[in-house]
Parts: C-alpha cells; sequence; structure tokens
C-alpha cells in the first residue's frame, strides 16, 4: 500500500508531533517526510531530529508579507512531495491562497470542542463559563482560523478542582490519541475533505 508523505507544522513544544511520530513508526500508513518550523528554538525539532526525520525552518524574515512567507513554505512541502499537511501548534495565520492551494490536504487540531472556543486560552475560558466538557478538534482548514469541516473531536470531562493546567493535559491527551487516528484514517482514505 501507498504510504502518505505528511508534513507535520510546529511552533513550539511538539507534543502532538510525538504522537504523530509514534503513530508512523508504527504502520498507520503514512510518514512524517518533513517537520516545518517557524520557530528555530521549538522543542519540537529535537523530536524530529531524535527521530531521524528532516526539518525545514521556514522562518519570517524581516517585512515580509503573508503571501511571501506562505510562497516560501508552499515551496518547500512541494519539493518534499508532500502530500498531506498537519498544522500541530503552529503559531501563524495561513493565507487563504495557500489554503486554497492546499484545500484537501491541510487539517489542524485545535484544543477545544469547536465551534466553541476558536482561538486561544480555551481552557482558561471553557472554565470560566463552568463548562462541564470540553476536548479537541481535527478539522479540515479553512480560511477562517478554527473554521473548517470538522473531522473528529474527543472530549473530557471537566473537573470542579480544574485549573487550566490540569484541563489543558487531559484535553491534550486525548489530542494525542486523536490526531494520529485521523491521519490514518485519511491516508487509508476513510476521510476526506467534503468541500475538496
Ligand atoms: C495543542 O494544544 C494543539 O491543539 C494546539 O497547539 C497545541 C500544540 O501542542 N493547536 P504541541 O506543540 O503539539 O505539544
Amino acid at each position: 500500500m501507498a504510504v502518505l508523505n505528511v508534513a507535520v507544522l510546529v511552533s513550539g513544544r511538539g507534543s502532538n508531533l510525538r504522537a504523530l511520530l509514534d503513530r508512523a513508526a508504527s504502520q498507520a500508513g503514512f510518514r512524517v517526510a518533513v517537520v516545518v518550523s517557524d520557530q528555530p528554538e521549538a522543542p519540537a525539532l529535537e523530536r524530529a531530529a531524535s527521530a531521524g526525520v528532516p526539518v525545514a525552518m521556514v522562518a519570517p524574515a524581516p517585512g515580509e508579507g503573508r503571501a511571501a512567507f506562505d510562497a516560501r513554505l508552499d515551496a518547500e512541502l512541494a519539493r518534499r512531495g508532500v502530500e498531506l499537511v498537519c498544522l500541530a501548534g503552529f503559531m501563524r495565520i495561513l493565507g487563504s491562497a495557500f489554503v486554497g492551494r492546499w484545500r484537501g490536504r491541510l487539517v489542524n487540531i485545535h484544543p477545544s470542542l469547536l465551534p466553541a472556543y476558536p482561538g486561544l486560552d480555551t481552557h482558561a475560558r471553557a472554565l470560566r463559563d463552568g463548562a462541564t466538557r470540553h476536548g479537541c478538534t481535527v478539522h479540515w482548514v479553512r480560511p477562517e482560523v478554527d473554521a473548517g469541516p470538522i473531522i473528529a473531536q474527543a472530549a473530557v470531562p471537566v473537573r470542579r478542582t480544574d485549573d487550566p493546567a490540569t484541563l489543558a493535559a487531559r484535553v491534550l491527551s486525548a489530542e494525542h490519541g486523536l490526531y494520529p487516528e485521523v491521519v490514518a484514517g485519511i491516508a487509508a482514505g476513510r476521510l476526506q475533505d467534503p468541500g475538496a
């Protein structure tokens, strides 16, 4: 069976990257062809290196606009033969031209049960609202941030004793189960962008 070439785009810690690398190592039908970071200091890069995965640094140049950055990113992905792009804590907003070019081949993981809590600080906001359920979502990417058709979600309970850190840890652990499962499903042809 053909193995899907995946790029994982990161800016920070890289725990979802690690979950994807672990799954790829156990015959998931996909391989991580490249890890792309916009942050030279991202701890995720060490995870990539220790797994022997190539790293591409695409950091914004001084004064560079979004379109120029996106074009460099696009060229890097094309050069590596990437077939699916997984955003995993990538902290840059991608422009609509880039998102359009990769439509159907671009997914993101977000730490809330979308459409609840798009954007940042999702755990603190859920706690502030007294939510009893929270979780994470993997979705196809559209130009609007944290929008796009939902592929799968994993819910976790919110406990009365939670603070944003304990809740984040519970959600993160759910992310690590959900994201590799979805990417394996895409690789197997079971999951497709309904708008692609
Ligand atoms: C995760 O919570 C993910 O949902 C969000 O950014 C965080 C990345 O964490 N998009 P990590 O870098 O994968 O550990």
